[in-house]
């Protein structure tokens, strides 16, 4: 009997035990995504005779002799079906992992079950967007501007350019490609958060039939590397071994087996003997820095660019700027409080996964789910002892990186099984291992001391924080150095000091994540300054503008590390109007007797990362008039394509149609650090207009060279600083700490913006996942150092009935710096969230609630104190 795939009969059976989703993908079908293979995200949805099921969950025997749909038959070939042109019209999508499962969720619908959203999309999840551009499509909104004249791109809402390939499953992601003679590469993870390995018996796994190789430390190169990536190598400690002969936390890497199927390298991994030493564990940062603490990398020094192995400390700050005794010495209130936040993770809907294979010359490539190709170009060609140039990576459309894959946690064990094998490997995390064994917001923990004099002016700031970053220290000096700057720095105060640890445990890694440190040091900053206003008995927007830096200010925070930050364009005094505008609103329909609240919350960030972010963009006049425009830039659904387009268009007097864009291939494109901090629009949007503008002036000149084209580059330096903030209004259940968003605003200054519909989505999205990091998620880990968070069941990341409409507020203020006049805002609206729904919480119950996330038990706890 055979499966009906988009009206054609496909007669490969199934293995036995084979889910619909890998069998629809291994027939081609590409547009079926893998978020989770549990039945909890949706992103697998197909029809099976017209009814949508989760195919990662249904069995493909009982597809046989069925029809089945998947997104790239939904419509005639060349046509779009109208939910799908109702999605593209919306843009109702960011990286568009999840888009095809909501078009096939969507399309089944009835009118009755459109008319509840909530409970129609129960079994989707969406990392992105927050839901509402979703809503759009579903409703008929049409977000996306009509093309304009030529020069006249940039700030309309330009639609995406892979939107057609999006919205039909044909946008290619990293595994959405044949590959023939595929290897599949499983990973055997310790069970101990700490031990030696003393003996790996590999004979029974290597007896398994398919398996090819087992790797294990005796395979790796000694080399010692960090997983992140920057463009100053020395920012993060080199700590990590591809394989190491050391486990230091539950999860990580012991052996890895390369076999002809997925299920051979499982059961394999399953046989794999490995005797192990074990050593004391330390998963608390306070104790691990204590006298006597079991030291993860007592093995290392300074060298390594750890600060104090011999203290589990991978890097500190004490730094002190004025006199801090003085100033509490003059304060007439003065407030201290501590705080915590969790580990959470990125939950980017596409999973870590690279595949790789040696091309003709016999060079290694490998294609990866990355956010900084040629930095990871750049650490394998270190890691293996290769010239450059003997190294290829490239990304496909990126599922979502939200800071995660800054990082090298595939692609070196990937590599490595490469050269080992002369194959073509693949790696694709589980989303169990997602949460075991990729990397997690750093836990922060953070006391905070305040002084101000009765007029509101602060005259003390005192901070502490301690950062766990895990068991190896990527990011963790730059994510704590970040954190506990531009949350101080923002305020004038001359008194200020930190001191601050970022500190080794036996705990799954932490790594980058949307705001790097800022979300957990402003939750303490903007709490206390709360408190401080409500001591004073004055409105905390008032207290704000008394203290906020103002254009021209010095920008400097205790231990700053870079010197190049000011502040290129001013709208914080627009955004903070916003706010105290919607304070003054009435208050909105809410159940009865439930106790009503208001807070806010700011933030400011640097538009990208210090010590160095370089990018590259060509751009080459065409035959025909288009333009070819060469840029680094990976596209994880930031919309940074759409605003090169627009950027280059309006340089060259075109329209964006006639851009076409190559990118994040490095092959093919000039070096880009990465799409981090933001730095797609302000850093290689800057290269991309210094390219076309060179261009046009050769144009104009009158340059007949051919082909005829012009470069730029932009070296990342000097930075500007965006800012944000958040207003809620609440009501909480004073029976059982349910909480219910009232009213939910946003004001932003992200200088000129290039597109305000991209923009709007990239707050709104950052404000739900920061609803989710505040008020739900937490993975978490036990005394043991297992991550007892596994998947998205257990996980609760925010859902279409969770997230309210948050209102958009742009402020208007170009800026000096960004390209004509942009900032960067795809990390900071995460920020403040967190810290504007305490104060809402504090004004509605009257308790300060110091440790995130505020679940509803937590908060109910908190109504009985
Ligand atoms: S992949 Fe099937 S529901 Fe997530
Ligand atoms: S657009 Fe929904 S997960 Fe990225």
């Amino acid at each position: 009997m055979s499966v009906e795939i988009n009206g054609v009969s496909h007669d490969e059976p199934p293995r036995p035990g084979q889910c619909l989703r890998t069998y629809l993908r291994q027939e081609g079908a590409f547009g079926v995504k893998k978020g989770c293979d549990t039945g909890d995200c949706g992103a697998c949805t197909v029809h099976v005779d017209g009814r949508p099921v989760h195919s990662c969950v249904y069995p493909a025997f009982r597809a046989q002799g069925r029809s089945v749909t998947t997104v790239e038959g939904l419509a005639p070939p060349g046509e779009l079906h109208p939910v799908q042109q109702c999605f593209l019209d919306a843009q109702g999508f960011q990286c568009g992992f999840c888009t095809a499962g909501y078009i096939m969720t969507t399309a089944a619908l009835s009118d009755a079950q459109r008319a509840d959203l909530p409970r129609a999309f129960k079994g989707n999840l969406c990392r992105c967007t927050g839901y509402r551009a979703i809503a759009d499509a579903v409703n008929g909104v049409v977000n996306v501007d009509a093309p304009g004249q030529a020069g006249t791109a940039v700030g309309s809402g330009l639609g995406a350019p892979a939107g057609p390939q999006v919205v039909t499953g044909t946008a290619r992601y990293t595994f959405d490609v044949e590959i023939p003679g595929l290897l599949h590469l499983k990973v055997l993870r310790s069970p101990w958060a700490h031990a030696r390995i003393v003996g790996i018996n590999a004979t029974a796994a290597l007896a398994v039939p398919g398996v090819h190789v087992v790797l294990t430390h005796e395979d790796a190169p000694k080399r010692l590397f960090s997983s992140a990536q920057h463009e100053r190598a020395a920012e993060d400690p080199a700590d990590t071994r591809v394989l190491d002969d050391v486990v230091r936390h539950a999860g990580q890497r012991v052996a890895a087996v390369v076999a002809d199927t997925e299920a051979a390298a499982e059961a394999a991994c399953r046989l794999i003997e490995v005797s192990y030493e074990r050593l004391p564990v330390v998963t608390d940062p306070e104790a691990a820095m204590r006298p006597g603490a079991p030291l993860l990398h007592g093995d290392k020094d300074a060298s390594f660019g750890i600060a104090r192995a011999s203290a589990n400390v991978a890097g500190e700050i004490h730094a002190e700027l004025g006199d801090v005794a003085a100033g509490f010495a003059e304060a007439d209130v003065v407030y201290e409080q501590t705080f915590h936040t969790p580990r959470v993770q990125h939950v980017a809907l596409e999973t870590h996964g690279a595949v790789g294979w040696l091309d003709e010359q016999g060079r290694l490539v490998v294609r990866s789910s990355t956010q900084t190709p040629f930095l990871t170009r750049r650490a394998l060609a270190v890691l293996f002892d290769l010239p450059l140039d003997e190294v290829r990576v490239v990304a496909g459309r990126v599922g979502g990186g939200f800071g995660g894959k800054q990082e090298m946690l595939v692609e070196d064990l990937v590599a490595l099984a490469v050269r080992k094998t002369g194959r073509p490997v693949k790696l694709e995390y589980t989303r169990a291992e997602q949460f075991t064994s990729a990397t997690t917001r750093h836990p922060f923990s953070v006391r905070l001391k305040a002084g101000a004099r009765r007029d509101g002016t602060l005259t003390a700031l005192d901070l502490r924080v301690v950062s766990d970053t895990g068991a190896y220290g990527n990011h963790g000096p730059a994510v704590m150095y970040h954190g506990c700057h531009e949350s101080l720095s923002v305020y004038r105060c001359d008194n200020k000091r930190t001191e601050a640890y970022a500190v080794y445990t036996n705990t799954v890694p932490s790594g980058a994540f949307r705001g790097y440190g800022l979300g957990q040091v402003s939750f303490a900053v903007e709490s206390v300054l709360d408190e401080v206003a409500r001591r004073l008995g004055m409105d905390p927007v008032v207290l704000r503008e008394r203290n906020i830096v103002r254009p021209g200010d010095d920008l400097t925070a205790p231990g700053a590390h870079a010197d190049d930050l000011s502040i290129g364009g001013y709208g914080l005094d627009q955004c903070l109007e916003v706010v105290r505008t919607a304070a003054r609103s009435p208050v909105e329909p809410h159940p009865a007797g439930w106790l009503v609240g208001q807070g806010m919350a700011m933030a400011m960030i640097a538009t990208g990362p210090p010590g160095g972010h370089f990018a590259d963009a060509t751009i080459t006049r065409l035959a025909d008039g288009r333009f070819d425009l060469a840029v680094g830039t990976a596209e994880f659904g930031n919309g940074t394509t759409t605003v090169h387009a627009q950027i280059a268009a309006d340089a060259l007097d075109t329209t964006p149609d006639r851009i076409v864009i190559r990118q994040s291939d490095t092959d093919l494109v000039g070096h880009d650090s990465g799409a981090f901090a933001s730095t797609g629009v302000v850093v290689a949007g800057k290269a991309v207009l210094l390219a076309a503008q060179a261009l046009r002036a050769k144009i104009d000149a009158g340059a007949n060279e051919e082909p005829l084209s012009a470069r730029g580059h932009f070296g990342g330096t000097p930075r500007s600083v965006a800012f944000n903030a958040q207003w809620f209004r609440i009501a909480v259940d004073p029976q059982t700490g349910e909480t219910l968003i009232l009213r939910s605003v946003h004001s932003a200054d992200a200088g000129k913006v290039m597109n305000p519909l991209q923009c709007r989505g990239q707050i709104e999205g950052g404000v739900a996942q920061a609803l989710g990091a505040t008020l739900a998620e937490h993975v978490d880990v036990g005394a043991d150092g297992q991550v007892t968070t596994t998947s998205l069941r257990q996980y609760h990341v925010p859902t279409f009935a969770d997230v309210p409409l948050t209102e958009v507020h742009f402020a208007d203020a170009p800026d000096t710096i960004g390209p004509l006049g942009a900032k960067s805002m795809s990390e900071s609206p995460f920020n403040p969230v967190a810290p504007a729904m305490a104060n809402a919480l504090r004004d509605a119950t009257g308790v300060r609630f110091t440790d995130l996330p505020f679940t509803r038990d937590r908060i109910w706890q908190g109504l009985q104190r």
